[in-house]
């Protein structure tokens, strides 16, 4: 490596290192935004957008376009910036589409994000993070202290284990097999004499393996009672459950989660609440957003585009000269326009996902005094499928747990409950979890399913981004322009909205600017 830096120079190294995994991968092609010298002199005129949505994508497609001047109008049926990232907090009042109203009474500092949570350090929402000056801290996707909880035909059924000691377990004994495998020559086929022995040497290491290469559990299954002063010697739990009842009770089913690539410790979220990044977007485009405008009809006319709207029961329109569209496609299928029959059709293809979450504000953090958890994610096969733990606050009065993250089978269960009904059930799965404390010192909880949410009516869009429909889309239907995160290949992620935007903004521009 020293080498390559010393005769190819940086540039050289970093790109040899990136071929080999070392340096975080670049994106294909960089995204240069559009500046202020672009069009001078170029297309006098021609550069007036109106942008269709304030989440992440239709915020950014406006913020970038501005950085050349453009004249952007962006029309949001909310009364808030950032679509489905959407923080709950003291004050936050929702309806939703079965008529059921809740009114978030969460204490000062308190959130829940109902949406987008978290951020992988590969993705642009990162950098905006940067650029707009919102503070980040991690968000913690493992706590060894967390907990695991399923159901299984072995005495570990329904038994809260530390995920410490479900890794300690699960990884010492596929070691301890493997081991075996080894040294009695079954994998011969496969491994040379060298290879068997750093496989060796890695598997004690990974499964803490004793010298006759078996599991009998160790330290880093935790203590009973933690190690102390002078001749305190703390108080391990006592030995593993079989290897077979570990097998058995499936619980490393999740343990591949935080491996995926977007999942993947170190992660970050907004300080505060993630849709701090949607106010800082909102605050740089000021009256430019227009809050409370439902967009109802889009129309390709000669040289622009007109769109209808209501503004506070009041019907209007504006043509510009491209539309940028950010709205979730189901609901651009449902309003009037002139587009063509496929691209119709294509709008028709993602299906909506159902995903939901429920917030339940304690007035003191049993789980960091009497739990020790610190953060992260407790799993379980029951149907609230995972309960996360407050990332920031830490030691103070009270706290939001998410009571429930789930998605598909398990969230069509509660979708159709009413909040009461929801939390009641978040309840008793919790509390056969973490125990007595999870129904006490309830302040009050919040909840919100997709589907049944107005203006998304889906968590997000479940299709190939290799299909027809897709790639049509990728297409502007004559000045009509589409983005958002189900036009990327990181949907469900603000990743996915941003670098569509930015695709979207740099088509237009380039249009626009005659730059090819
Ligand atoms: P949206 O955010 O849906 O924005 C579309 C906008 O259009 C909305 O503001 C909507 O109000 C508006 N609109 C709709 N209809 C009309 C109309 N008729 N007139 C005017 N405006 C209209 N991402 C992450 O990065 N990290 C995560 O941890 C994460 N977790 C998630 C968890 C959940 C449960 C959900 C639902 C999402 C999560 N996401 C996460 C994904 C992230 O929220 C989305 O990728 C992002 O919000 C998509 O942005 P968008 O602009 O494409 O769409
Ligand atoms: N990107 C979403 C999450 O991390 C689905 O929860």
């Amino acid at each position: 490596m020293k080498g390559l830096g010393i005769t190819g120079g940086a540039g050289m190294m970093y790109g040899a290192m990136s071929a080999i995994g070392l340096a975080p991968a670049a994106t294909a092609e960089p995204f240069r935004a559009p500046s202020l010298g672009d069009l001078v002199g170029r297309a006098p005129g021609h550069h007036s957008v109106t942008v269709l949505g304030a989440g992440p994508a239709g915020l950014c497609t406006a913020y970038e376009l501005r950085k050349a001047g453009y004249d952007v109008t962006v029309l949001e049926a909310r009364l808030r910036p950032g679509g489905r990232v959407w923080s709950i907090r003291d004050g936050t009042r929702e309806t939703d589409l079965d008529g059921e109203t809740q009114r978030c009474t969460f204490a000062g500092g308190q959130h829940l994000n109902m949406g987008a949570t978290r951020i992988p350090q590969g993705h642009v929402t990162l950098d905006y993070c940067r650029e707009l000056g919102v503070e980040i801290q991690a968000f913690p996707n493992h706590n060894a202290n967390a907990l695991v909880n399923y159901t299984s035909d072995t005495p570990l059924t329904k038994t809260s284990i530390t995920q410490r000691a479900a890794r300690a377990d699960t990884f010492g004994y596929v070691a301890e097999l493997l081991q075996k495998a080894s040294s009695s020559g079954s994998l011969d086929d496969v491994l040379s004499a060298d290879d068997k022995v750093a496989l060796a040497e890695f598997l004690k290491d990974f499964g803490d393996l004793g010298s006759d290469g078996r599991y009998v559990g160790s330290s880093r299954r935790g203590y009973l009672s933690e190690p102390g002063a002078g001749t305190d010697y703390g108080t391990r739990l006592p030995p593993p459950p079989s290897l077979s009842d570990v097998v058995r009770s499936g619980i490393g089913r999740n343990f591949g989660f935080d491996l995926e690539h977007d999942q993947a410790m170190m992660m970050y979220t907004a300080v505060g609440g993630m849709d701090r990044i949607y106010y800082a977007f909102g605050r740089t485009l000021g009256s430019r957003v227009n809050f409370g405008t439902v967009v109802t009809a889009m129309r390709n006319v000669p040289d622009g585009v007109t769109v209808d709207y209501t503004s506070g029961g009041v019907a209007r329109s504006i043509t510009s000269d491209f539309v940028v569209c950010t709205l979730p496609p189901h609901l651009v299928e449902r309003l009037r326009t002139n587009l063509p029959p496929a691209v119709l059709a294509a709008l028709r293809a993602p299906r909506p996902v159902a995903s939901g979450k429920l917030g339940i504000e304690y007035s003191t953090r049993w789980w960091e005094a009497e739990q020790r958890i610190y953060g992260g994610i407790s799993n379980t096969d029951k149907d609230i499928r995972e309960i996360m733990f407050p990332y920031d606050n830490f030691h103070g009065a009270r706290g939001v747990v998410v009571g429930y993250y789930n998605t598909g089978r398990r969230q069509e269960i509660f979708e159709p409950l009413r909040h009461r009904d929801r939390l009641a059930k978040a309840l008793a799965e919790g509390s056969e979890i973490h125990g007595d404390s999870y129904t006490k010192n309830i302040a009050s909880s919040f909840s919100g399913s997709w589907r049944r949410i107005q203006y998304s009516e889906s968590a997000w869009a479940s299709w190939s981004s290799r299909s027809p429909e897709y790639k049509l889309l990728l297409q502007p239907v004559d000045r009509i322009y589409f983005a958002g995160d189900h036009l990327s290949n990181a949907m469900s992620w603000q990743h996915g909205a941003l670098t569509s935007a930015r695709a979207a903004v740099s088509a237009v521009h380039a249009r626009a600017a005659g730059l090819h």
